[in-house]
């Protein structure tokens, strides 16, 4: 059932403030090859449940391509340019996910986005992402575009403050949510997966998040 009321609003968009939108099915068509390329990618850098801060075990299961990844251990959250576990730089940003973050981002107004850090998480059944703001990052002014791949997602989209009212949006396999601007530090999250099954992924969910996390070293 979820397929059927995701085809019904394919092409469609929803506005979740001035500057964030969720671009219904924006992905689907390259879907699996973006798939495809992440069981690529996770042979090079494979996918593993990173330390908060605090001391606790995050259950999203992460991985990254691009300059940049995004990291989390005791020390805090931060980029860096090689994976801790392998010693190697990340595995290189695709063209193809480039020119999908830059065409989602484009259509709803974000011209030039360049990013350098793409985050692929990974959710099964359970998983969930807790309220934050995505604020590692040195250059605010670039957006946020995030790809769903699998099975649905409810993400959670607050305010400037984490007691903010929110409001719930089912993602489904091909959305893309792509936030900046004035709602660029607006609180989010993903509330504990559902169980389900994707023709594709089984009991998976797949997230792409990508990110300016510098600021000028990329520009030429
Ligand atoms: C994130 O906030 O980094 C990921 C959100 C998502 O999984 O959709
Ligand atoms: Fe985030």
């Amino acid at each position: 059932m979820n397929d059927l009321f995701e085809n019904e609003k394919v092409g469609s968009r929803e506005r979740l403030g001035n500057d964030a939108f969720v671009l219904k099915g924006f992905s689907l068509a390259i879907a699996d090859d973006l798939l495809a390329t992440v069981a690529v990618i996770e042979t090079i850098s494979p996918f593993r449940h990173m330390m908060t801060p605090g001391g606790f075990t995050m259950s999203v299961a992460l991985t990254n391509c691009g300059q940049l990844g995004w990291t989390s251990d005791r020390r805090g959250y931060r980029y860096t340019s090689v994976d801790p576990i392998t010693g190697n730089p990340w595995p290189t940003m695709p063209t193809q996910f480039l020119e999908l973050a830059q065409a989602a981002a484009n259509e709803v107004g974000f011209a030039d986005f360049i990013p350098d850090a793409c985050l692929i998480n990974r959710y099964v059944p359970g998983t969930k992402l807790s309220l934050h703001q995505d604020k590692d990052e040195q250059d605010l002014g670039a957006p946020i575009v995030s790809v769903s791949l699998g099975i649905p997602a409810v993400f959670q989209f607050g305010g400037f403050e984490r007691s903010d009212p929110k409001t719930k949006t089912p993602l489904f396999h091909g959305d893309v949510v792509v936030w900046g601007g004035a709602d660029r530090l607006r609180y989010h999250g993903i509330l504990p997966i559902k169980n389900n099954t994707h023709s594709t992924l089984g009991e998976q969910r797949i997230n792409l998040t990508f990110r300016k996390a510098s600021f000028s070293e990329l520009k030429s």
